[in-house]
């Protein structure tokens, strides 16, 4: 396998988020997020960690921007930091913020990288969490304005555009399960939360639209392959109920389909039942790439302990399978099975893969990181995207997760994913073997 068995005209990226590598967190005018909070709670984050300093990208761009150059890659995917924009959520524009991406795009631009702009990756305005966070109705406002002086501040010079990172990631994680910023927990909480996330993934691309002259607009979804446990009724419903929450119920209603409630009532008890045309008009957008970010499948076990979902996932390593230094099963066949499944909708009209990798225990060896498991996984992966291409699925391009070693959310600075290590301590990047495997990959 060689890149250019993907054809021209297939791009080929790294992508990162503001939290989990800019740093500068309370500097140069940014207001705190979510994620500086949430990291002062005892307990959150791993060894608590926060993302105070990060990668230092704020004050290291150059050099990481010519780093995905020097290995190949020509798309670079970053996320804008709302509270780095508008310290406060709304209101009053922060000049210097402005400037800095200003800076990275120019960088960009310079170098010949194109870049993609992720509008939201996780880390809301603070002040805007202590107004209810996307639970409140008022978000929507607040999304919109953002998005709005986003579009015309940097529109001229950035054609990609991506509206929302996982929103069941943040929406589950953050707002039903607490392990996530803002720490929120219980079903009231997440319904709401996705409402009003699935109301911004239209409206923002809605605001992209009008105000961005020839714009490429996407959003990304997580997406797993959901897999039962056994083929008895039991454990095939509860797989198709979690299906209906981790691959279905954010696509769909941009699709112009609403919630997928006929497959799981549950929603309606928790008032997610809208379904008039002005609601699903409201919800839906076309899209005109989706962004899909894939690191494993999931196999769920009927459960009748678990409230409401009554299912459970059985972890690989329980079952003996191959996983990463995060527990995550490797299976490249279910990468190719869901980008199956998403491809499947007639409304989908180009897929891109907007991030993919993996975390192992890293090692640094005097100057090498000798990251085989990383490399195996990334040939793996990307031969099963390669089948899904050659059948003629519209796949446009492929981003890695990630550049370097950044914060990885709850678990700190321990989870490496990157294609160079970061040593913390003097913020020195070393390329690993997978970027340097990477490079060579990309120069066939
Ligand atoms: C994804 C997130 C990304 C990173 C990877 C490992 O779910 O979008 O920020 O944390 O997982």
């Amino acid at each position: 396998m060689k890149a250019s068995d993907f054809g021209d005209d297939f791009f080929w990226g790294v992508a990162t988020a503001a939290a989990q590598i800019e740093g500068a967190s309370a500097s140069y005018g940014k207001g705190p997020s979510i994620w500086d909070t949430f990291s002062k709670r005892p307990g959150k984050i791993k060894k608590g960690h926060h993302p105070e300093m990060a990668c230092d990208f704020y004050h290291r761009y150059k050099q990481d921007i010519a780093l995905l150059k020097s290995l190949g890659f020509s798309v670079f995917r970053f996320s804008i930091s709302w509270s780095r924009i508008l310290p406060s959520g709304q209101g009053a524009v922060n000049q210097e913020g402005i400037r800095f991406y200003h800076q990275v795009i120019d960088e960009c631009l310079l170098q010949g990288i194109t870049p993609y702009i992720t509008l939201y990756h996780w880390d809301l305005p603070e002040a805007l969490e202590q107004e209810g966070g996307w639970t409140a109705f008022s978000i929507n406002t607040a999304f919109n304005h953002f998005v709005k002086v986003c579009a015309k501040t940097y529109g001229d010079k950035v054609k990609n555009w991506i509206v929302l990172n996982e929103p069941f990631g943040f929406t589950s994680l953050g707002y039903m399960l607490g392990i996530h910023a803002p720490g929120k927990t219980g079903l009231t909480n997440f319904f709401s939360a996705v409402h009003h996330t699935a109301i911004a993934q239209a409206e923002g691309g809605r605001i992209l639209r009008a105000e961005v002259a020839g714009a490429n607009i996407g959003t990304t979804y997580s997406c797993s392959q959901v897999v039962p446990y056994t083929q008895s009724d039991a454990d095939v419903l509860a797989a198709k109920r979690v299906d209906c929450l981790m691959n279905r119920l954010f696509i769909e209603p941009a699709l112009g389909m609403g919630y997928p409630q006929a497959d799981w009532d549950v929603m309606e008890k928790f008032s997610i039942n809208h379904s008039t045309w002005r609601h699903t008009e409201r919800l839906t957008f076309d899209f005109d790439f989706i962004g899909l970010q894939n690191y494993f499948p999931i196999t769920i076990k009927y459960n009748a302990f678990i409230p409401v979902l009554q299912a459970w996932e059985v972890k690989a390593k329980s079952r003996k399978k191959p996983h990463t230094g995060m527990g995550w099963e490797i299976n490249a066949d279910s990468f190719y099975n869901v980008i199956r499944q998403f491809a499947a909708y007639p409304k989908v009209k180009n897929l891109i893969i907007t991030e993919n990798g993996a975390a192992f225990h890293d090692k640094l060896t005097g100057t090498r990181v000798h990251d085989q498991e990383r490399i195996s996984y990334f040939k793996l992966y990307l031969e099963a995207l390669l089948r899904a291409k050659k059948e003629g699925i519209n796949i446009k391009g492929y981003m890695a997760w990630t550049l370097m070693d950044n914060f990885e959310w709850a678990e700190g600075y321990n989870a490496r994913f990157g294609l160079a290590y970061t040593d913390f301590k003097t913020q020195e990047r070393i390329v690993k073997d997978s970027g340097l495997w990477f490079r060579e990959f990309l120069s066939q």
